[in-house]
């Protein structure tokens, strides 16, 4: 009997939900919950009430209230696929119920665009004491791309020193500029300076100022931006091997021009501004005006490519891998009715939570994807609509 409560009724969660309530051997009663009960109404409709049981309203910024609802549901696991705002007091309310829980992306506070593991890391004594463990990072990138990391760290070399993470999106939502995921999280997180591992250091780089343009199986070049992405932290932490970790994410000109104007005159930032008499966040207005991430996949057409370049040593020798998937956007819509970015983080967190539940992945404290057995998440991935390839490259195909 294996009961989880997922927190969250945005783009990713309604792919996780659909996808956890296909699978009644992993997920016997799906509960939910979120800010907007109407959300959660909706995707319950879709799902039938045999299968997600009830939904709840909550705001996950209160530690009591997920609390109660926990005492409630008693689940077996904790889902949240809300916002990083609200990882902690999410955490705490597991710890207080002594609940297992998984997330997609690192906590962030706020009121400062900044986003680092230490937060949650904080919490490995207490919840290996509580007896409770803390999946951290069950999405793509994070996520996927550790466990590719994992995977290639464990089938093909005897040492990793070279790790570069690509992500791109090839597709076509036909709007002038809207974001993937979250527009608020999204814009914080593109907006940041870059930043990459070299020689058991950090080094920075002004916000997307270094440029490679690479080929994309099955989209072709595209001009790819080095940007600074939560799962490097783990990894090198994790990889001690790792001589440099970078990653990269693809932009075209006119989503960057539009950034350049909405940063320029303002719109991107969260310092709060006084508007008719009240408080405004900038960045917070922004995303009211945005398309909903989740309202794109109609029409959306052309497919992702997300991956990990990894060189290192094999008997002796040097060789580059790269590990990667495809996604196509249009697929996805039909499959359960979003776009491949929601898809691709959606899935993953369906995964975890499998794994999670079934005791493979199982201990008590806080860990990230790449600390566990990588090859039950590698199998389940082709499983359940994300297929990967390997590809033994000639030579790394970055310039610097
Ligand atoms: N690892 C990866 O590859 C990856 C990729 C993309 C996204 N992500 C992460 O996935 C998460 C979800 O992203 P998304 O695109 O699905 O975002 P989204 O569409 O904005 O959905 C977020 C959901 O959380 C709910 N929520 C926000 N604040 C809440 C609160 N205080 N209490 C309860 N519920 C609250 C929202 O409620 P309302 O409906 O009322 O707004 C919404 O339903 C984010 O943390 C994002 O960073 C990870």
């Amino acid at each position: 009997m294996s009961k989880v409560l997922i927190i969250g009724a945005g783009g990713v969660s309604t792919v996780t939900v659909k996808k956890c309530a296909r699978l009644p051997e992993h997920f016997d009663e799906i509960y939910l919950a979120s800010r907007t009960l109407s959300k959660c109404e909706a995707l319950q409709k879709e799902c039938g009430e045999d299968r997600v049981k009830a939904v709840f309203a909550v705001d996950a910024d209160d530690k009591d209230q997920v609390a109660a609802l926990i005492n409630q549901i008693k689940p077996d696991l904790l889902v949240n696929l809300a916002l990083p705002y609200q990882d902690l007091p999410i955490m705490d309310a597991c710890l207080e119920t002594k609940t297992d829980y998984l997330d997609t992306a690192n906590y962030e506070p706020k009121d400062e665009a900044k986003f680092e593991y230490s937060w949650q890391w904080a919490y490995q004594d207490k919840f290996k004491d509580a007896g409770i463990m803390a999946l951290l990072g069950s999405g793509f990138d994070p996520g996927v791309t550790n466990v590719y990391t994992a995977y290639a760290a464990k089938h093909y070399f005897d040492e990793i020193h070279y790790l570069d993470i690509v992500d791109c999106n090839g597709g076509d939502h036909g709007q002038a500029f809207a974001t993937n995921f979250n527009p608020e999280i999204n814009i914080r997180e593109i907006t940041q300076r870059g930043r990459f591992w070299e020689n058991g250091e950090w080094k920075e780089t002004d916000p997307l100022s270094v440029r490679e343009d690479l080929h994309y199986q099955n989209i072709g070049e595209r001009a790819s931006y080095l940007m600074f992405h939560e799962e490097l932290e783990s990894l090198v932490k994790h990889f001690p091997t790792l001589k440099r970790a970078r990653f990269w994410m693809t932009f075209g000109e006119a989503y960057l021009n539009h950034l350049r104007v909405l940063e320029g005159i303002g719109m991107t930032s969260i310092e709060p501004v006084e508007f008719q008499g009240q408080q405004i966040v900038p960045l917070e207005f922004l995303k009211a005006v945005l398309p909903n991430p989740g309202s794109l996949a109609e029409g959306y057409t052309g497919m992702t490519c997300i991956g990990t370049y990894i060189t290192g040593i094999k008997d002796g020798k040097e060789k580059t891998i790269f590990i990667y998937n495809n996604c196509d956007h249009a697929v996805c819509n039909e499959e359960v009715g979003a776009q491949a970015v929601s898809y691709t983080t959606g899935v993953p967190a369906m995964i975890g939570a499998a794994l999670m539940l079934n005791g493979t992945w199982k201990k008590p404290g806080v860990w990230n994807m790449e600390q566990f057995d990588p090859d039950p998440f590698m199998d389940m991935l082709n499983q359940h609509g994300l297929p990967w390839h390997v590809m033994e490259c000639d030579a790394s195909p970055f310039s610097k």
